[in-house]
This record gives structure tokens, C-alpha cells and sequence, in this order.
């Protein structure tokens, strides 16, 4: 069923990492609204089920699918957009193992995204049940990792992409975020791996106050990196 729902989506492109608070929320979100600028089709799916965010990012409010048969998701800002505050509304949505992949099976499952270019998906950080269900439920699964310049978010890049590597799944590359120096030792140590360093994002103090206004975020030095990057993704379609 689910390969049935996907079945009409060139790549599939899961937003990961291995620590917390990298900034996967914000890259996929401001790269899926650049990807359909270019007029390319592109749906966003929040799989962050217990913490949700990149319909504050989008400055999203009071909007839900409609539902014939399964979910359409609704077209925001130029793309599909999915996430599970439209059930949980402002309620907190407290979810273990089980719960958590159940959720996942059925969403995959009634979701009719249509004819997609890209679909992007938000995750959770680490290794953990949405990550590992993702591997086991879809095909053509592609990985976007983020890190950022920390020793400490490095360490887990490395056991991830250790991971991904041993089950044959495709990396597209490692962007590094919140980059504070001019420092390549994230550059050096990502090509050490045999991965591709994408992009480095620096540190936008004027990001915070532009959450939530996809215009004003349109025009931050962030936008302007996720935009390049972006480019990047558009020739992995191509190939
Ligand atoms: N380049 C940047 N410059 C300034 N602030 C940033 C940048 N990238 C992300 N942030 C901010 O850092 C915080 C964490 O970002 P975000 O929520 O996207 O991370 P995450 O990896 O999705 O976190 P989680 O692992 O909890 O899902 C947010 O407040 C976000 O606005
Ligand atoms: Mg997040």
C-alpha cells in the first residue's frame, strides 16, 4: 500500500541527523519552499510526530487536509504540506515505539501525495523508531544530513552514516549548519568519510525573528545557502 502511495514520487529525501537541534526543521522546511519556487513539485512531511515544527517555520495556522478516501495534504506556500498538528491541534502528542510506527504506517498509507518531484521529510533526531521504520517501509529512500560544526554533532554524523552505508542506503550528502568559523574540519572530515559536504550555513542571528514569514525568511543569508543547495538536489533528480 504504501509503495502504491509513493509510486508516483521521483525522490524521496529524508532530512536527518544524529544529534538534536541541528537545524534539520528549518533546512527541510526553507528547502522544500526553495525546490517549489523553481517550480519543481514538492511535498513536506513532518515526521517529527512528539515535537512538531515546521508549521511554525511556515507560519501555518487552521488549516487541514481534506479527506476523500484517504489525506490530501493542502498546498502551502506552493507545496503539499503533512504534519500531525493537524490532529493534535495544540495538544501534546505523547507517543512510544509502537505508537510512533503505527502512526507512521498509517499516514504512509492514506496519504495521496500525488505526482511529486521531491518529497521531503523532517525527522526526529538520531537513530531511532521513525528513522529505522523509514528504512524498513519505503523504497528509494534517500538521507540529507545535517551537523553542525560541534565535535560532539560530528561524532553522531559518523555512526549514522555508518549505519546507512551498512544497510545500502543512499546519502546525498552532509550539510553543515550554524557555522560560526571558517574552520574545514567538518568539510575535511565529511570527505574523509567518502560523503559529499553540500553546503555550510552560517549562523543568522536575524533568522529567529523571521520564523514563521516565508517571505522575510526568503530573504535571510539562510535562504540564500538552502537555495544553493537546492540546485544541488535538483541534479540527484536528474541523474
Ligand atoms: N543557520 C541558522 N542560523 C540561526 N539559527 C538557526 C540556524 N539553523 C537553525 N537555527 C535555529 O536553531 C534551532 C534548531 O533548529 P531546528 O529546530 O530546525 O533543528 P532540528 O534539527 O530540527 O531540531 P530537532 O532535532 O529538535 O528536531 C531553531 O531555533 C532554528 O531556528
Ligand atoms: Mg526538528
Amino acid at each position: 500500500v504504501i509503495d502504491d502511495k509513493l509510486k508516483n514520487i521521483e525522490k524521496v529525501v529524508a532530512v536527518t541527523s544524529g544529534k538534536g537541534g541541528v537545524g534539520k526543521s528549518l533546512i527541510a522546511s526553507m528547502l522544500a519552499l526553495a525546490l517549489a519556487r523553481k517550480g519543481y513539485r514538492v511535498g513536506l512531511f513532518d515526521l517529527d510526530f512528539t515535537s512538531p515544527t515546521t508549521h511554525v517555520i511556515l507560519g501555518l495556522k487552521g488549516i487541514m487536509p481534506k479527506e476523500d478516501k484517504g489525506i490530501i495534504p493542502p498546498v502551502v506556500h506552493g507545496l503539499k504540506y503533512l504534519s500531525i498538528v493537524y490532529y493534535s491541534g495544540e495538544g501534546v502528542t505523547p507517543l512510544r515505539g509502537m505508537d510512533v510506527s503505527n502512526a507512521l504506517i498509517e499516514l504512509l498509507s492514506i496519504t495521496k501525495w500525488g505526482r511529486l518531484d521531491f518529497l521531503l521529510l523532517d525527522l526526529p533526531p538520531g537513530i531511532g523508531d521513525v528513522t529505522l521504520d523509514l528504512i524498513r517501509l519505503v523504497k528509494d529512500l534517500h538521507f540529507l544530513i545535517v551537523t553542525t560544526p560541534s565535535q560532539l554533532a560530528f561524532e553522531t554524523v559518523k555512526k549514522l552514516a555508518s549505519l546507512l552505508k551498512d544497510l545500502h542506503i543512499p546519502i546525498v550528502g552532509v550539510v553543515e549548519n550554524m557555522k560560526i568559523n571558517k574552520s574545514n574540519l567538518v568539510e575535511k572530515r565529511v570527505s574523509e568519510l567518502g560523503l559529499q559536504y553540500l553546503a555550510e550555513i552560517p549562523f543568522d542571528r536575524l533568522l529567529e525573528a523571521t520564523i514563521g514569514n516565508v517571505t522575510r525568511l526568503s530573504e535571510t543569508i539562510v535562504a540564500k545557502k538552502v537555495e544553493q543547495l537546492s540546485i544541488k538536489l535538483t541534479k540527484l533528480k536528474e541523474s
